[in-house]
């Protein structure tokens, strides 16, 4: 039973790694992390896991994996996801959230983030 203790430790290391994106989601919610605060999405936001003040311009960024609906009625899957962080107006043409001019894959990236959180 020597190895008991090794697998325990590696049950409670386990319990400290990054999340795991849900099955089906792309990108790179480490890379998405690091994008999140390249635009100052959270100069807006309140998003876990960025440090910041706590502003309420937009909605806090938490629990996204389990919201159904995003501003604007568009589906909170990835797709709808990406569509909104690069292109809000695409959406709904008087939110005020502005298009930071988000690339492709720095959006999937952040979504990826935003959806493991
Ligand atoms: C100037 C402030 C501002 C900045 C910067 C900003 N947002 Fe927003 N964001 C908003 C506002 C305001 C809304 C609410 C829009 C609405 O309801 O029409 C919003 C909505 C959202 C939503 C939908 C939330 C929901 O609950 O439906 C997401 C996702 C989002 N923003 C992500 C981002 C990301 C990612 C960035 C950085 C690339 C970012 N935002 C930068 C102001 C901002």
């Amino acid at each position: 039973m020597k190895a008991l203790p090794v697998f325990v430790l590696g049950l409670a290391l386990a319990g400290c790694a990054p999340k795991r994106p849900p099955a089906g989601v792309q990108g790179d919610p480490e890379r998405g992390k690091v994008a999140v605060t390249q635009y100052a999405c959270q100069s807006c936001h309140m998003i876990p896991g960025v440090p910041g003040s706590k502003v309420y311009v937009g909605r806090p960024l938490e629990d996204m994996a389990r919201r159904k609906v995003l501003a604007g009625g568009v589906p909170n899957d990835q797709a709808g996801l990406v569509r909104w962080i690069r292109d809000p107006q695409s959406v709904d043409p008087n939110t005020a959230m502005p298009n930071m001019g988000v690339s492709e894959r720095d959006a999937l990236d952040i979504s990826a983030y935003l959806l493991t959180r």
